[in-house]
């Protein structure tokens, strides 16, 4: 998608498809009180070719309705598409986003392949044109994205030009920046969600660590993909379990983000799930919606497509990801229940934990327990990972909000600040002492699962044994990770959830 700015006057852009948002300013929640919409654009011609539509009460302007206008009177584009907002008082970036995601899916079916959205007129505070701008490129290209890659007679509909109309009265230069800002992270987005559509046979953990290589690559970022004798050499027992039961061999990916002489301050650790089929290994799933799995690496995809954004934006503080790629699988070589794993040791010279198997479904925490403590190694000083984890955090919050945990006020305050501008939904639940209490095992040290209830909680606190007092954020995104349902603004399949608000965390340090 070529995507540019525009400073030209609204009526005199040519283009096959104009985009206008509009705001429902009724304050009177009374069921019989008709929306009043308001277009967010002062320019008199568009407001004209507008006003017979919108005085007749057809269009609702709820968030995401949109009505289209063909040879709009007055205006050089060909078509007049007005998205609604839904109620002015809760209007904000976010809504722009997905208004532009709209705009962007509207098109696609039509055979239209280009259109220019205007940005909101008013730089108001709570749909300032920087944030609002940023907002509505991202929007865009998350739109832009469809999953159906391996159909043989794929039409391509993907939109060629996406033009942001900014008005008179915006400081272009901010602008500008804040527009190339929502390229790159509408792109890196999308990259993450291109891996978690791979099925598991076109992505194995060598080839996911492949697409990383070629990515860091791309942007200028420090890598290295291991595999089976790195890990053996690390000590790396409870990522390796995990691993053995597959023909295919484990990917230890490192990227690494330094800036130019920059020594000191703090240095992020991104950890990522990166299990590219889970079928639960000996303790294996049911096959209904087994195929779903191969999703099961969108925790290590969200920290792979934000270290792409950070390539590219450059901030200002070393940042270090770590994503344990493997395939979970049953065989004469996998795991099994009541085996005891030797986890990584954080130094030589101190033996790494025991974990006593109980589920080899509960994979997921195993390679992170190692992804943790070499992350630790490697100097990382607050840590954030990201996983689809639990069954139970989906029990918990559906599909609406991914679960978050920390165990630091500081990160989490971070963290809650980032999701203010990423727009993501991520909803924290607690950690505790006495979910401690429910891992801890017989033979050992810790177990794998602490029964069903709270899993969530109890996956969490595996993997704080390995955190121990470095800062840090857990994102369980098993919920989010993939949509079963399209929306106006997004297609179903993978969501590419997390790496906005990781971006954002890392950002702010
Ligand atoms: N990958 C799954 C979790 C998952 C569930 C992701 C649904 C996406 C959608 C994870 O490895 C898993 O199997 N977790 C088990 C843990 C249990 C055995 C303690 C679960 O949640 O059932
Ligand atoms: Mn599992
Ligand atoms: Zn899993």
């Amino acid at each position: 998608m070529r995507t540019q700015l525009s400073f030209a006057p609204l009526p005199q852009i040519e283009t096959e498809l104009l985009a206008v948002l509009a705001t429902d300013t009724q304050a009177d929640k009374s069921p019989d009180a008709k929306p009043q919409p308001v277009l967010l654009t002062a320019d008199a011609a568009v407001k004209a070719a507008a006003a017979t539509i919108l005085a007749s009460g057809e269009f609702k302007v709820g968030a995401n309705e949109t009505v289209l206008l063909h040879a709009p009177v007055g205006l050089a584009a060909k078509r007049l598409l007005l998205v609604g907002l839904g109620k002015q008082a809760k209007a904000n970036a976010n809504s722009v986003r997905n208004a532009a995601g709209t705009a962007v899916r509207f098109i696609k079916p039509r055979g239209i392949r280009e259109l220019v959205l205007a940005l909101p007129e008013s730089d108001s505070k709570t749909l300032p044109h920087v944030a609002s701008a940023r907002a509505a490129v991202e929007g865009a290209f998350i739109g832009d994205f469809d999953s159906d890659t391996y159909r043989s007679e794929r039409k391509d509909q993907s939109t060629e030009s996406f033009t942001l109309a900014a008005p008179a009265n915006a400081d272009n230069a901010a602008i500008e920046t804040a527009f190339a800002e929502g390229v790159i992270i509408g792109e890196s987005q999308n990259f993450a969600r291109s891996l978690v559509n791979e099925p598991g046979n076109k992505l194995t953990p060598t080839l996911l660590g492949q697409r990383a290589a070629l990515m860091a690559a791309e942007v200028g970022l420090g890598w290295e993909v291991h595999s089976t004798e790195k890990l053996l050499e690390l000590k790396m027992g409870a990522f390796w379990s995990v691993s053995q039961g597959s023909a295919e061999p484990p990917a230890l990916i490192v990227l690494r983000y330094e800036p130019q002489g920059l020594s000191d301050g703090p240095i992020l650790g991104l950890v990522g799930k990166g299990i590219t089929f889970d079928s639960g290994g000996i303790s294996i799933k049911p096959s209904d919606k087994m195929e779903e799995m191969k999703t099961d690496m969108a925790g290590g995809a969200a920290m792979l497509g934000a270290m792409r954004a950070i390539a590219l934006l450059k901030p200002k503080v070393r940042v270090i990801a770590v994503i344990c790629a493997a395939e979970n699988m049953p065989s004469g070589t996998a795991q099994k229940p009541g085996d005891v794993q030797t986890a990584m040791p954080f130094s030589p010279d101190k033996p790494g934990k025991t974990i006593e198997i109980i589920n080899t479904d509960a994979e997921g925490r195993l390679v992170l327990a190692d992804g943790l403590t070499y992350a630790r190694q490697l100097g990382a000083t607050h840590l954030i990972d990201a996983a689809t984890l639990t069954g139970a955090c989906v029990v918990a919050l559906g599909h609406i909000n991914a679960g978050a945990f920390s165990n630091d006020e500081d990160a989490w305050a971070k963290f809650d600040a980032a999701l203010a501008i990423s727009g993501e939904k991520f909803w924290r639940l607690p950690l505790g002492d006495e979910y401690a209490e429910l891992i801890k095992s017989d033979i050992g040290d810790i177990k794998n699962t602490g029964g069903r209830w709270g899993g969530a909680t109890t996956a969490a606190e595996f993997l704080k044994v390995f955190v121990e007092d470095t800062p840090w954020i857990h994102l369980d995104i098993a919920g989010l990770a993939w949509a079963e349902d399209s929306k106006p603004y997004i297609a179903k399949g993978p969501s590419g959830v997390g790496v906005r608000s990781i971006l954002e965390w890392v950002r702010s340090y």
